[in-house]
């Protein structure tokens, strides 16, 4: 018997899941899947929840989808709990986005307040989550997707005794595109990674055992560091730049190095279009009355234009090479652990590790170069405030984790954007 249980199960992102375990099945045999939402998910996860079925039942595996909002019920004895759950749904994310833009700051996801403020949504529910497992499933692993995705696993580690690793798309996505440019398979790829979530920087770059790493920093700087994410504005950075920094930066990185020019095309972006959140809420509209096809028995190609695209790639592979004592190497958020001495052991990083039973053994990396170091160290101060602020709910600390991000210019916005938030969060906060 293998369980595996996926909470924000009526995500659109949920026919990715299903697709990277029904291909991986030969090694990682799912006997049962539990997909869970709560009430107010009901209806998309009884609508992605069937596509789910069917696409099992194509596949002929003996492999049985579940659909509940019955938390306790799914995670009784399960192996592996998956998290992509959305406190507060896309209306909570448009608000992160559209009030640091009202004062000219950036307003992301998870990049600056944006993250600050799902951090503080997103990490009672889930400390909350791994109370339940340690009731209900103690050994079972915490496999989280939710973001802000470092800043949460940095919680579980410090609050929980709950197994976990933190999972993100990009440096998926990243190898992807080296991958794309020498023509070769994503396999036949490999790179070191290192940073915080959403700002990794990769060196060390060898296709297929061959090291190419100054020849893609030349491309790079030639195609002006194209984006590989699909929620990432394409605005290039500056070719000497790329080559000065002779590291390959996840396109998240654009939000530091080009911050103005990001903020300035947000805006825009915004009033034309409206905020990414109210993009991905009609890209989400869109993709449900797809799923709704009874015909439909395969993850349809539209869900490529969400960032998190192939994701499960990440995910069924990290979670095969637990269940299978693999020793492979990906990368991961977990502590530090002395991968580098320029963070603390228990700081979160994202990094190559290698991964078995016992979970995550971080690669010994050495100094970050001093180009990039201050930057890691300045997130990482505002990440670990943020988490301290989420899990007391103090209002000081709050305000100097806003007041220490690197793209929150002036303390008195800080000030306004945290009682914004604050006031409009209010039902999500019960720690404030
Ligand atoms: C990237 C990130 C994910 C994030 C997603 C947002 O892939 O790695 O962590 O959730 O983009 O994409 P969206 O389509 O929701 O803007
Ligand atoms: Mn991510």
């Amino acid at each position: 018997k293998l369980k595996i249980v996926t909470l924000g199960g009526g995500s659109s992102y949920t026919p990715e899941l299903i697709e990277g375990f029904i291909r991986r099945y030969d090694e990682l045999p799912v006997t049962d899947y539990y997909l869970v939402d709560i009430d107010a998910g009901a209806e998309k996860l009884k609508i992605v929840g069937e596509l789910a079925k069917r696409m099992v039942k194509k596949s002929g595996l003996p492999m049985t989808v579940h659909l509940t909002t019955n938390r306790n019920e799914a995670l009784f004895d399960a192996d592996f709990v998956t998290t992509q759950l959305r406190v507060g749904q896309q209306e909570a994310r448009i608000h992160d986005e559209a009030i640091p833009l009202k004062y000219g700051v950036l307003g992301q996801e998870t990049t600056g307040a944006g993250g600050f403020m799902k951090a503080q949504r997103t990490i009672p529910v889930l400390l909350d989550l791994c109370r339940d497992m340690e009731r209900l499933c103690p050994e079972a692993w915490l496999i989280n997707f939710t973001n802000p995705a470092g800043i949460v696993t940095e919680a579980i580690e410090k609050y929980s005794p709950i197994k976990t690793l933190g999972i993100c798309s990009g440096a998926n996505n990243m190898m992807m595109e080296i991958a794309g440019v020498y023509g070769v398979e994503r396999r036949d790829v490999y790179a070191r990674v290192m940073g915080l979530n959403h700002l990794i920087f990769a060196d060390q770059i060898a296709v297929k055992s061959q090291d190419v790493t100054a020849g893609f920093i030349e491309m790079l700087a030639k195609s002006a560091g194209g984006s590989s994410l699909k929620n990432v504005p394409d605005i290039g950075l500056p070719p000497d730049f790329i080559r000065a920094l002779g590291l390959f930066p996840l396109s998240y990185l654009k939000y530091f190095y080009l911050s103005r020019e990001m903020v300035e095309h947000s805006l825009q972006d915004c009033k034309a279009h409206g905020t990414r959140g109210e993009q991905t809420r009609e890209i989400e509209r869109k993709l449900f009355e797809i799923y709704k096809n009874p015909q439909l028995e395969s993850k349809p190609k539209e869900l490529e234009s969400r960032g998190g695209a192939y994701y499960s790639e990440t995910a069924c592979s990290i979670i095969s090479s637990i269940y299978n004592d693999k020793k492979e190497i990906h990368v991961v958020n977990t502590p530090n652990r002395g991968a580098t001495r320029d963070l603390d052991d228990e700081s979160v990083v994202e990094t190559n590790a290698m991964i078995d039973r016992q979970g995550a053994h971080p690669l010994a990396y050495g100094r970050l170069p001093v180009k990039v170091r201050g930057l890691i160290q300045s997130v990482k101060a505002f990440e670990e405030l943020t988490v301290e602020a989420a899990v007391t709910g103090d209002y000081s600390t709050a305000l100097m984790a806003l007041s220490v991000h690197p793209l929150i210019p002036s303390v008195d916005i800080a000030g306004k954007i945290l009682d914004e938030y604050l006031a409009v969060n209010r039902p999500f906060l019960p720690q404030y």
